[in-house]
């Protein structure tokens, strides 16, 4: 009997008294785990093999798990200077113990709870037991960090407590093993050789007519193999096109308008006062060409003037600081989308609007910042505004909170804030979830008088900016913003990320 040469090299290397796995066919034959497993299937096809499945989890550590690997898990360096401090005769004040087990930071959290559920002792108001029966020697996450390090198994259940811990992280694969049937066996006994079967179809095959006497090795779709990767959506644009719904869900109309604009619609008609040093180059980008705009609307230039000179309403100043119509036709990159705020609620982007209005952006801001972890000279913001008649700041806070909560982030936070423009403001923030630092998300508040009135706009406004990468911060646990912009960016990241809310 005939078979092709691949399959019997399989039928060859596998035994009949226990699996073989495809990786050890693989070494066995010379073969490529992938010909390996398409031969396997097709041998299994003729009742020579059967091929078994199974998913194996395969762990690695993550960078704590390395660090307590070379430094002991907190718990049981907390056990050992517990013991030392004499702890199992009389309790132990706490401080004394974790500073002398080197302990700070979040480590002392995580060394005092698994401390108490791993019973190494127990904490009371401030001080520390130690069991004098337990046996950090035995302890099995310790032993499963080791074993992991050296590629050996560990125990499902400490793998899982482990990976909830972050201490490691699991991969699964699909491991196929080949057994042989009696069918095989016979066909063994009775004598195989190879067909030469054709693997690829030559030009000189062709013109020689030979390809219509030759076998051809079929094809197996099922064969592993290599996932090539390809282009995709950048997870930052697949997020605001995900904010972009989540607000036109919301009822809100997207806004456009341009990126270097002039200092009008980005500072002035928000009551910026032309002093102000996020005026100036430290912050912001100027133009050189064109230097300056000319067609602003005079009347409401002069609107916002004298709300700069002399304020608004009956009880309004103004700031009474030097005013220039040559630094408001200055052009520069926007430092914020709330321009674009300004040009929609002045009527000069889609003529007067009528309340209730609800309007947003997801675009990109430009600010002469020192580049950091959190801070790139480029960034997206979400601009949004709702224009109603008698607005709270409850309407703000349950506006975020509605969003934020499409995005899985339920713990919101706001604090006071002072912008030139609104009263009363309020910054945002959020927790991260790797960290559990509150970092800043976003700046919001209701428009004031000063920038309302010139505008002529008279209903409340409440308008904010949030940060988009903030928000992928939160959704996504990365801690530097360089990982998804520019030449630093963690390319797995950017290829492994699926975006899904
Ligand atoms: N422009 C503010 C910023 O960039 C955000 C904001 C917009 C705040 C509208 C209040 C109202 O931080």
């Amino acid at each position: 009997m005939e078979l092709p040469q691949r399959e019997l090299a399989v039928l060859e290397a596998a035994s009949a008294d226990e699996p073989t796995t495809v990786a050890e066919l693989a070494s066995a034959t010379g073969e490529k785990p992938e010909t390996v497993t398409g031969a396997a299937f097709e041998l299994e096809e003729r009742g020579f093999v059967t091929v078994s499945e199974e998913t194996v989890a395969d762990a690695e550590l993550t960078e704590e798990g390395e660090q307590y690997l070379a430094d002991g898990l907190p718990e049981l360096r907390l056990y050992e200077a517990a013991r030392e401090a004499g702890a199992d005769d009389d309790p132990v004040g706490m401080g004394e113990v974790l500073g002398s087990a080197g302990l700070e930071g979040p480590e002392v959290d995580i060394a005092l709870s698994n401390y108490a559920r791993k019973g190494y002792g127990s904490i009371d108001s401030g001080d520390l037991v130690a069991n004098p029966d337990a046996d950090p020697e035995a302890d099995e996450e310790a032993a499963a960090l080791a074993a992991v390090a050296n590629g050996e198994p560990i125990d499902a259940d400490v793998r899982e407590a482990l990976e909830r811990r972050d201490l490691v992280v699991v991969h699964e694969r699909t491991v196929r093993s080949v057994t042989l049937t009696d069918d095989g066996v016979d066909a063994l006994m009775a004598g195989v050789t190879a067909t030469e079967a054709v693997g690829q179809l030559t030009p000189e095959m062709l013109a020689s007519g030979e390809w219509a006497d030759v076998e051809f090795a079929d094809y197996n779709v099922e064969a592993d193999a290599e996932t090539p990767s390809s282009g995709k959506t950048h997870v930052l644009r697949a997020t605001a096109e995900r904010v972009k719904d989540v607000l036109v869900g919301m009822g809100f109309e997207e806004m456009e308008g341009p990126h270097a604009d002039s200092e009008f619609w980005i500072n002035d008609a928000l009551f910026m006062p032309q002093d102000h040093p996020a005026r100036t180059h430290w912050d912001q980008f100027a133009l050189s060409e064109p230097s300056e705009v000319d067609d602003l609307p005079e009347d409401l230039l002069e609107r916002v003037e004298s709300a700069h000179r002399e304020g608004v309403g009956q009880d309004g100043d103004g700031y009474h600081s030097p005013w220039t119509e040559e630094m408001a036709r200055g052009v520069d990159l926007r430092g914020h989308t709330t321009s674009l705020s300004m040009r929609y609620l002045s009527g000069e982007a889609v003529g007067d609007l009528e309340p209730p209005q609800r309007y947003f952006s997801v675009e990109k801001v430009y600010r002469n910042d020192t580049l950091d972890a959190t801070h790139l000279l480029e960034f997206f913001q979400i601009e949004g505004w709702v224009m109603a008649e008698d607005l709270s700041v409850r309407d703000l806070m349950g506006t975020f909170t509605e969003f934020y909560s499409q995005f899985g982030i339920e713990d919101i936070r706001f604090k006071p804030h002072y912008n030139p423009y609104t009263e009363p403001s309020f910054e945002l923030f959020g927790t991260h979830p790797r960290t559990g630092e509150v970092i800043e998300i976003g700046n919001s508040g209701l428009f004031r008088p000063e920038v309302l009135e010139p505008l002529g706009v008279d209903c409340d406004v409440m308008a904010w900016g949030l940060a988009l990468e903030r928000l992928l911060m939160l959704t996504h646990g990365f801690e530097d913003i360089r990982d998804v912009h520019g030449t630093l960016a963690d390319i797995d990241f950017l290829r492994d990320t699926e975006v899904v809310y």
